[in-house]
């Protein structure tokens, strides 16, 4: 497991440093304190990993699957040292966090940073501002976050609680892809022939496919409770291509905090949580020593055509007996409850939980939501296709290749990083600062597809000046399918003021938007065949990468880079990369 970030001796110090400074200067306020430094290695080696019977080889962090926690404080930095000892190139990501003026360290391939290359180190440096919660962290190039993710616990400054019941206990739960084979050839290959991918093998919570696949009961996730108390769940979905169902049999969530944020905290027997986004619940034990076991178990919303992965991954809630002085208290022999979940395209549950999320909006959490806006974007988001090359033959739709895309530009990412380019000034051939606004031939989006569902190819980036308050309607397409797409931006946390089915009205739809209490997130999910509207103050100077979080369709260039340009004062500037940073 994850050892202590801090040497004893050094935290010693730091706690009498501290407790001087207190005695100095009692009438500290909570906003002038300053975090502290957390230090972390991360070695990036090939571990071998058995599951469902069988062993592969995989990358992973300090050889740790699921990889270690990083925790911290608000107000703290987090120093970790990458040293990667694979062939594999690689990037991490400490996906939600905002990296406020530093840009060099958020981590995706090619977007702010070449990759890391076998024997090299670079060290990610960020300071945790203004959030509290549950993020996570993962590789950031090609599919190597199929196994190299872990999750960022971020703990509320030292003296400021919980705005709910302080919970007993703390645990993280991680739902995972395990694919037999390995998923860099998946995905490559998937690229040469324009088919769809394969699709994963098992679900897993914390790495553990748990009971319900083949000789996997021995590889179960159990969550020991004692009865009586409050348990504080950090989920997060770390799977590749599916959003996931949540549910523990007999029991209620109360959903407290989402991406970091703290939201409304509202109770719901089922959860829905796309891959990139984290939640927070509180789960109240039963009263009494309830002399049974239950499952909780995770399965995929699928709101697409294409062939997924329908399996169920299973762990056990397992109360203490208080009779039983063993610590391995688990009997087979007492009754199991299987909770119901809702069916793999039930849209209308995924619409209802969506709605019912909401910011706390109060003094001490404010939502800061952007009440006036400078410039309106509209992006269509979905699939599409590229024609096959001239004597190959292509396993698309029609014998084409599969691709997807934003505005219809399906992203290529460039040979060397975006943000270098842009803060040395070398832009040409590289990117270009012509990414459209909104369609260039607009159609009806949700209702029969165009003839020409081709889409066009390139590096465009959309460039907005510093504290621009931007509103971005976010639409799906019906081209090849109408499909519900979690679209993450880094760098930025984003106001979700509305959603609907169907074509987005920009006359009638604003009417509904809710400016007051919008839950804020770092990734949303675009309902399958309708649109979301967001908003954010793009006080972030620095090339920020957006994308949908389903890593098939990442892959197929449903993704594009919008550039922060430096505002006037000193603190508004992009500052100068780092000398570690890795060279393409
Ligand atoms: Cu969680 Cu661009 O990533």
């Amino acid at each position: 497991m994850a050892t202590s970030p801090l040497p004893s001796s050094l935290l010693t110090t730091v706690l009498v440093f501290s407790c001087i400074i207190f005695f100095i200067f009692p009438a500290i306020t909570e906003s002038q304190q300053t975090g502290i430094t957390r230090h972390y290695q991360f070695d990036i080696q090939m571990t071998n990993v058995t599951r469902l019977c069988e062993t592969k080889s995989i990358v992973t962090v300090n050889g740790q699957f699921p990889g270690p926690k990083i925790v911290a404080r608000e107000g703290d930095r987090v120093v970790v040292r990458v040293v990667n000892h694979a062939s594999h190139n690689i990037t991490l990501h400490w996906h939600g966090v905002r990296q406020l003026q530093s840009a060099w360290y958020d981590g995706p391939a090619y977007i702010t940073q070449c990759p890391i290359q076998k024997g090299h180190t670079y060290v990610y440096n960020f300071t945790i501002v203004g959030q509290r919660g549950t993020l996570w962290w993962h590789a950031h190039i090609s599919w190597l976050r199929a196994t190299v993710y872990g999750p960022i616990v971020i703990l509320p400054k030292l003296g400021v609680p919980y705005p709910f019941v302080k919970p007993y206990k703390e645990v993280p739960i991680i739902f995972g892809e395990w694919w037999k084979p390995d998923t860099e050839a998946v995905i490559s290959q998937a690229l040469q022939t324009g088919g769809g991918p394969n699709v994963s093998d098992a679900y897993t919570i914390n790495g553990l496919p748990g009971p319900l696949y083949n000789c996997s009961a021995k590889d179960t996730f159990k969550l020991k409770v004692k009865p009586g108390k409050t348990y504080l769940l950090r989920i997060i979905n770390a799977a590749l291509n599916d959003e996931l169902f949540f549910s523990i049999a007999n029991h209620s969530l109360t959903i407290v905090e989402v991406d970091a944020v703290y939201v409304k905290p509202f109770s719901t027997k089922t959860l829905l949580i796309t891959p990139g986004q984290t939640t927070n619940v509180l789960l109240t034990t039963q009263a009494q020593y309830p002399g049974a076991n239950f499952f909780m178990e995770a399965r995929p919303y699928v709101s697409g055509q294409a062939t997924f992965d329908n399996s169920t991954v299973a762990g056990i809630l397992e109360y203490e007996n208080p009779k039983s002085f063993s610590s391995s208290s688990f009997n087979k022999n007492l009754p199991l409850y299987k909770p119901t979940l809702p069916a793999l395209n039930d849209t209308s549950f995924a619409t209802n939980f969506t709605k019912k999320l909401r910011s706390l909006a109060n003094v001490n959490y404010p939502a800061n939501v952007p009440q006036g806006v400078d410039r309106q974007f509209f992006f269509t988001v979905g699939l599409g296709a590229n024609p096959c090359p001239q004597n190959e033959t292509c396993q698309g739709p029609n014998g084409t290749k599969f691709s997807a895309s934003v505005n219809n530009v399906s992203f290529i990412l460039p040979t060397t990083a975006l943000l270098q380019s842009h803060f040395s000034g070398k832009s040409r051939g590289v990117y270009r600062s012509n990414f459209p606004i909104m369609p260039l031939m607009p159609f009806n989006y949700t209702g029969t597809p165009p003839n020409n569902t081709f889409v066009t190819n390139g590096t465009e980036v959309l460039v907005v000046p510093f504290n621009t308050s931007v509103e971005l309607v976010m639409q799906d397409t019906s081209i090849i399918g109408a499909e519900s797409h979690p679209l993450h931006i880094h760098g930025f946390n984003f106001f979700v003021i509305g959603q609907g089915f169907g074509n987005y009205n920009p006359v009638k739809d604003p009417a509904g938007f809710n400016l007051v209490d919008p839950v804020e997130r770092n990734t949303v999910g675009v309902p399958a065949g309708g649109w979301v509207a967001i908003r954010f103050l793009a006080d972030n100077p620095g090339v920020w990468f957006m994308h949908c979080h389903l890593e098939v369709h990442t892959s197929w260039g449903l993704r594009m880079a919008w550039l922060v340009l430096d505002g006037n004062l000193p603190n508004q500037k992009l500052p100068p990369p780092p000398s570690d940073l890795p060279k393409c």
